[in-house]
């Protein structure tokens, strides 16, 4: 499995259920990147979609333990199931937010992370995977600027036990 997200300075992801500064350049890397994938959300993250409606040409799972009426989304309330499907796709992506993260991140070994060169006051987290024993920036991918904002597309990879 892998996943993709875009931090800012503190690795800060998200403020009230949304991400406070999005960048253009970073939405149409997360669109290229996730083509074809089947991406997993938690509920929180979803209801931030717009008219929160599952993401095209992707397979859309949420991950919600309260059930409710989300048509294109197929539903799993716990890891497990999660985890079921994800073997069976041929590309599976984590997509947020905090808490799904957290919990699916032990299962990943690739992590798209854009950086955003700026500090946004935030209440959700990603964990720095430049503090992370586990994780390797393996590429820098592309970087830029907009709106006065540096990025940097970057990929990181699971240290495999064995090969550090
Ligand atoms: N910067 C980025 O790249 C990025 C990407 C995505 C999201 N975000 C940000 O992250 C924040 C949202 O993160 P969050 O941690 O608050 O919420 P979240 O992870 O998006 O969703 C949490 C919800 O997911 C469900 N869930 C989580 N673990 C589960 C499990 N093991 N089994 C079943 N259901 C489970 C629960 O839904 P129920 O309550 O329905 O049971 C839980 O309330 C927002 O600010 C968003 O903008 C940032």
């Amino acid at each position: 499995m892998e996943l993709i997200v875009a931090v800012y300075e503190d690795w800060g992801i998200g403020k009230d259920g949304t991400q406070p500064i999005a960048l253009s350049a970073d939405r149409k890397f997360f669109r290229e990147t996730t083509r074809g994938c089947m991406v997993i959300a938690g509920r929180r993250t979803v209801e931030d979609f717009p008219g929160k409606k599952p993401l095209p040409g992707r397979e859309n799972v949420l991950l919600t333990r309260q059930g409710g009426d989300y048509p294109g989304f197929t539903l799993c309330e716990n890891v497990e199931k999660v985890l079921e499907l994800a073997q069976k796709a041929p590309r599976a992506m984590v997509i947020g937010g905090g808490s799904v993260y957290r919990q699916l991140l032990p299962y990943c070994d690739r992590a798209y992370v854009t950086k955003l060169k700026t500090h946004v006051e935030c209440d959700t987290w990603f964990p720095d995977l430049d503090e992370s024993p586990e994780w390797r920036l393996a590429e820098t991918l592309d970087s830029g600027e907009e709106n006065g904002i540096g990025f940097e597309f970057c990929l990181y990879e699971r240290i495999e036990v064995g090969n550090q």
